[in-house]
């Protein structure tokens, strides 16, 4: 099966297609195109994402990122047959509130001739509402004119799910042997939650932030030590140069609600306190490596201690670490360590890093579960919502 996968849910468009076989208890995936355009440097300079330049960014790119992604599939073709009017009224009122993306769209499709793919998948939640709505409407149109079948994702479990692959030699990828149940530990710009999947595809809540998600406390942190958007990288790489010079952690940070008894978490606390490190004075660099290497530190130390904590409680024979910070190379080195010594019978599963932050791959793999599972929502059912939960 063919899919196309659309996602648009913070700042980064991008569109993939997967070419999918097998079924839950062994998967493989094979990416035939997948283009991503980040938004990054144009966010930078407002130091975090605006949901409304998001949006607009989105509504300029997605046809020419859709276009770049099925030439690369080998998937694009001429066909000068104009669209009927009645569907070129629908689409049109379909995107009122996008007439950018309708214009290209329209240039796009009298031009292109349907592709070969089965299905279409689309971030619809949970995200910056106004970006998810962008994607969204386009996965609807897409579905009206090549009259394909339409699948909602979730784009935490997109971030678990790929979190699952393993890559094989020949650049595909496959999702078996998978021991239930997993409890995945999802971390990201607007997540901190353990969720265990005890059925395949079915999420049960084991615990999540009481305030900051834990990339956003890595956010803020950065932005305190006067560090560019995103500040997960940033951090990572300032305690990366902290620790080869054999940095000896100085600056302690609490470690928020980490000996309570529930698997919850909070990061303002965290947060608070590099603030009082640095109100008021001009840091050195080597201040801000120290203090970057004890925040991740801090943060390593309670993301364990509560995934521990819910290994105990769930009885998960997998862990699988999923969302944006994922990536940070202390994290994932703290997990490693620390899973092989304290639960040995526990199978880590730790993404590798191009699926580590938002990407339109992660969608595919979790939409072409929900289409074996004959999941499809109507175009015209289909919403976009920011808080869709996973549990
Ligand atoms: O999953 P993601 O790309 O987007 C959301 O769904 O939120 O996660 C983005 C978050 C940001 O807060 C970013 O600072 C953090 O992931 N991040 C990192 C690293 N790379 C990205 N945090 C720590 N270390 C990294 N290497
Ligand atoms: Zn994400």
């Amino acid at each position: 099966m063919k899919i196309l996968a659309i996602e648009t849910s913070c700042d980064e468009t991008a569109i993939s297609i997967l070419e999918c076989k097998g079924d839950e208890q062994n998967t493989s995936f094979k990416i035939l195109g997948n283009v991503l355009l980040s938004q990054i440097d144009i966010h930078r300079e407002f130091g975090g994402v605006f949901p409304a330049v998001a949006k607009r960014e989105h509504a300029k790119n997605l046809v020419p990122v859709l276009a770049a992604s099925l030439e690369e599939a080998e998937l694009l073709h001429e066909d000068r047959q104009l669209l009927p009017d009645a569907i070129r009224t629908e689409i049109g009122t379909l995107l009122t509130r996008e007439p950018e993306l309708a214009e290209a769209l329209f240039a796009f499709l009298d031009e292109s001739e349907t592709p070969a793919i089965d299905a279409i998948a689309v971030t619809h939640g949970p995200g910056l509402e106004p970006a998810l709505w962008v994607g969204v409407n386009l996965a609807r149109a897409l579905a009206m004119v090549w009259e394909k079948p339409l699948i909602g994702v979730n784009h935490m479990e997109g971030h678990l799910l790929s979190a699952l692959t393993k890559p094989n030699e020949d650049g595909t990828f496959e999702i078996k042997d998978v021991s239930l149940p997993v409890l995945g530990l999802l971390i990201s710009g607007g997540h901190t939650e353990l969720v265990s999947m005890d059925q395949w595809l079915s999420y049960r809540l084991i615990g999540q932030t009481k305030d900051d998600a834990v990339g956003e406390a890595f956010d803020k942190a950065a932005r305190m030590l006067g560090l560019p958007y995103p500040g997960g990288p940033e951090i990572s790489k300032l305690a990366t140069a902290a620790i080869a010079r054999g940095n000896t952690i100085k600056p302690s940070l609490p470690r928020p609600m980490m000996r309570d008894d529930t698997c919850d978490f909070s990061f303002s606390g965290l947060k608070t306190a590099v603030l009082y490190m640095v109100k008021d004075r001009t840091l050195t660099e080597t201040e801000k490596e120290e203090i970057s290497h004890a925040f991740e530190d801090a943060t390593s130390e309670v993301l364990f201690a509560k995934s521990s904590k819910a290994l105990y409680t769930t009885g998960a024979k997998t862990l699988v670490l999923g969302g944006g910070v994922s990536a940070d190379t202390h994290i994932r080195k703290f997990f490693t360590e620390h899973i092989s010594n304290e639960h040995p019978e526990v199978a880590l599963r730790i993404p590798t890093p191009r699926f580590t932050t938002d990407n339109a791959i992660m969608i595919g793999i979790a939409g072409y579960y929900r289409a074996l599972k004959k999941e499809f929502t109507e175009p015209d059912q289909m919403r976009a919502n920011g808080n869709l939960s996973l549990t």
